[in-house]
């Protein structure tokens, strides 16, 4: 979603390095972008819409300045415009706002700004902030204007703001990630949405929490908590990424070298100390109710979690869509567990769920990638997933991580978590021999067939029905062909309609005990003309193309959607679509 990185130092290119910086944040999606950067008479703003990696700074003719933010936006109020793209001004062009979130009474507080004089360029709420900061300023300090303003928003947010004539830049967040990246030089400091955005320059953070107010001036830092305007102290984190593992290396996109890093992915979520899975496996026997949360390629995943504790630990848990949560909360307690699965630990939705549980006593464990992120350091309970920076929009090797850790969780509850070790480091290894580029090879004859086709579909049955949802989601986000998932005995209720003659369909076929009953849907679909991939560790009659997968127990949902990550990359590829930055997405969906 939208890309905050912001610059102040001694170095005078300051606006080179902020867009520098923002291309680090491509991944996470953007429509159009901009920066602002102070000269000693001015502020000055260029803004386009499109994409900022073939940007060449030297064609901005940039100017010299120590002071610079920068803007990747992805648009909520208001259409992709030059105007609508950030930073915004304020009415007397004196103050300059970057922001991610959304300003939700922004048009009550327009209302109030226009009759008090204000005009406004831009269909967005983020200028509506400039003006009204720019208003506490007739009265109060740039300083404690800022303070002021956004005590006043209803929403989350993180902004970055600055003002002409004042050696000052200053920074607040509720609800949405920004962090401050500590310079190698005396008075040096970043402001990112994201920490890729610096990790070129440092490697030492210090993560803003909700509600604290950032103020760098003169060389120095301060924090302060916005409720009661007190300065806080604020820790310097050293953290342990490499610039290497948010690079691409020898592959042509992100996905595509996410995938074949399941291997090792793998094997870095099992190879945990056991107690951090046996914790919360505890909590889950002794809550009265668990539910796990989660949106998209997560939710699926978390899906598959409530499939495998029925079956492995026979124990019954609910599973709620992040954005679905708040109607279940007349059912939580303090006795609830919720159990939340998020690759960036950024997703709104599923933050929400975590509030409201929250304000209802409830207990919150998460099971993460981004270890630094709100999801995991607000949760009474993580289970890192350790599955290094995911780049590419469409997650791959987080999802087969998530899945590993469910399923030692659910093993865990049995008392089972070392037959659930065992149980991985053989899928792990059995993928290793899968992942090959002779795999690859196969998967795309299939690829160039389907290549123009308009629909597909995916059926599985059990802890494959949420799979066939995520083998969709995959195809698609990257391939951007209508794809939809069915659970195999929903077919003759409605979806069987849809087939016609060669009409795709993939079948999930684990060898498990829905085995017979999907490969008969298989068939039902067959009978009606469809063309039949079967993801299935033994050939059947009824598939027209076969893609094998090795027969790895429970933990097929693991196995079975790699062909399948495999085939939506190729078919992007083929139709000539960005696989790593889909149209429309973002990659951390920071908004509800
Ligand atoms: O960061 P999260 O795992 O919480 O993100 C949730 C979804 O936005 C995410 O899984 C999305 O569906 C993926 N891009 C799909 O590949």
């Amino acid at each position: 979603m939208c890309g905050i990185f912001a610059y102040y130092g001694e170095k005078k290119n300051a606006p080179e390095l902020v867009i520098e910086g923002l291309k680090n944040l491509e991944y996470r999606g953007y429509d159009s972008w901009g920066i602002a950067y102070k000269t000693p008479t001015e502020i000055i703003i260029h803004k386009e819409i499109g994409k900022i990696g073939d940007i060449k700074t030297k064609d901005l003719e940039l100017g010299e300045s120590g002071v610079a933010m920068a803007h990747s936006r992805w648009a909520t109020h208001g259409g992709v415009t030059k105007a609508n793209a950030h930073p915004h001004f304020s009415e007397n062009k004196e103050i300059v706002l970057i922001h991610n979130g959304i300003f939700e009474n922004y048009s009550e507080v327009k209302k109030d700004l226009i009759k008090k004089g204000h005009k406004f360029v831009s269909q967005t709420d983020t200028e509506v902030l400039a003006h009204l900061i720019e208003q506490h300023t007739r009265k109060h300090s740039f300083e404690d204007s800022v303070k002021l303003a956004v005590k006043e928003i209803e929403g989350r947010y993180a902004i970055v703001v600055m003002k002409k004539d004042e050696d000052k830049i200053i920074a607040a967040r509720k609800g949405s990630p920004l962090i401050i990246g500590v310079g190698k030089t005396h008075g040096e400091y970043f402001i990112a949405s994201d920490i890729p955005a610096f990790l070129k320059h440092t490697n030492k953070v210090i993560y803003l929490d909700d509600n604290q107010i950032c103020v760098i001036e003169n060389r120095k830092i301060n924090f302060y908590d916005n409720a009661t305007n007190e300065e806080i102290k604020k820790r310097i984190i050293e953290i342990d990424l490499d610039i290497e593992s948010s690079e691409k290396g020898e592959f042509e996109h992100f996905m595509m070298k996410e995938i074949m890093e399941q291997k090792e992915t793998l094997n870095r979520a099992i190879n945990q100390d056991p107690k951090t899975i046996e914790q919360v496996a505890k909590a889950i026997e002794s809550a009265e109710d668990t539910y796990f949360v989660g949106c998209g390629t997560a939710g699926k995943a978390a899906m598959v979690g409530a499939y495998l504790f029925a079956k492995i630990s026979k124990k019954q848990i609910r599973f709620v869509f992040g954005s679905e949560f708040q109607n279940y909360k007349e059912f939580i307690n303090k006795k609830t567990l919720i159990v939340c699965v998020s690759q960036s630990g950024e997703t709104a939705d599923t933050l929400e769920a975590i509030e409201i549980a929250k304000e209802k006593g409830a207990k919150v464990a998460a099971i993460v990638n981004v270890e630094s992120s709100t999801i995991a350091r607000t949760a009474d309970m993580v289970i890192p997933i350790k599955a290094g920076p995911e780049i590419g929009v469409a997650s791959t090797k987080a999802t087969t991580s998530q899945l590993a850790i469910l399923t030692m969780l659910a093993y865990a509850c049995d008392g089972g978590v070392e037959i659930a070790k065992q149980l991985l480091i053989r899928t792990a290894s059995q993928i290793n021999d899968m992942l090959n580029p002779r795999y690859a090879e196969h998967i795309k004859k299939i690829a160039n067939k389907l290549k123009d086709i308009e629909s597909m579909y995916i059926i599985g049955r059990g802890a494959n029905f949420p799979m066939a949802l995520e083998c969709a989601i995959k195809l698609q986000e990257v391939s951007y062909i209508h794809a939809e998932g069915f659970a195999g005995g929903e077919l003759k209720h409605g979806p069987l309609a849809l087939i016609t003659k060669n009409t795709p369909v993939i079948a999930l076929v684990a060898n498990d005990d829905c085995r017979k009953e999907i490969l008969s849907n298989a068939q039902e679909v067959k009978a009606r003309g469809g063309y039949i991939i079967g993801v299935s560790p033994t050939n059947e009659e009824v598939f027209d193309f076969w893609i094998r997968v090795p027969d790895t127990g429970e933990t097929s949902p693991i196995v079975n959607i790699i062909p399948v990550q495999i085939l939506a990359y190729q078919l992007a590829v083929l139709r000539q679509n960005d696989p790593d930055k889909p149209r429309n997405l973002a990659k951390s969906v920071t908004v509800k």
